[in-house]
């Protein structure tokens, strides 16, 4: 699929804010992609899907999570969870994406995993940097993000459970496996 087609599928589905957040993802994944050598062309599709489910109903990214297996668990957390792996099934089903790799970008962007691959440790820094965010802490991350994608993201990791536990909110599982993961590896 070309990026103009991607981009007119996901303007339908979001709010003109949201869509244009969406595109500032879509084109930092794709510097992010040069720079730390990945495929370009996976990293413009994960941006511009990312949040292709955002504005769903609840109900029906519930029902997707029950009926298509992926972690009950994810029911018990926050439904701001859900459009992740939602999403990528939504993104396979009506806009016809099949790459798997895509696919996991989209599906993990919200809380990272253990064992990231790096197309999807690119869009989970993307949605984190792009453009259009500022709040505190972030500039130090973009400067992290112009050398270490490893590091980048783990800072941005750390950033968002310190802020969800400032919030006294819940933390999900698998960032915590992520944070984890990353503070081994860049031990090492
Ligand atoms: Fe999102
Ligand atoms: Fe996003």
């Amino acid at each position: 699929m070309n990026r103009e087609k991607a981009m007119q599928i996901v303007k339908e589905q979001l709010p003109e804010k949201r869509y244009l957040h969406s595109v500032r993802v879509m084109e930092t994944a794709v510097q992010l992609a040069e720079r730390f050598q990945d495929d370009a062309k996976k990293a413009e599709m994960a941006g511009i899907f990312h949040d292709y489910a955002k504005y769903r109903p609840q109900e029906e990214l519930k029902k997707i999570i029950e009926e298509q297996n992926m972690p009950k668990e994810l029911l018990d957390f926050h439904s701001e969870l859900w459009h992740g792996p939602a999403g990528a099934y939504l993104v396979e089903q009506e806009a016809g994406i099949a790459d798997k790799d895509v696919l996991s970008a989209i599906t993990y962007h919200t809380t990272g995993r253990q064992g990231m691959t790096q197309l999807e440790k690119i869009v989970f820094l993307a949605d984190y940097i792009e453009p259009g965010r500022q709040f505190p802490g972030l500039d130090e991350v973009r400067e992290a993000a112009k050398e270490d994608l490893d590091e980048a993201v783990l800072m941005a990791l750390r950033n968002t459970i310190s802020f969800l536990m400032s919030k006294r909110s819940t933390i999900y599982p698998d960032t915590f496996h992520a944070y984890n993961d990353l503070v081994k590896k860049t031990e090492e």
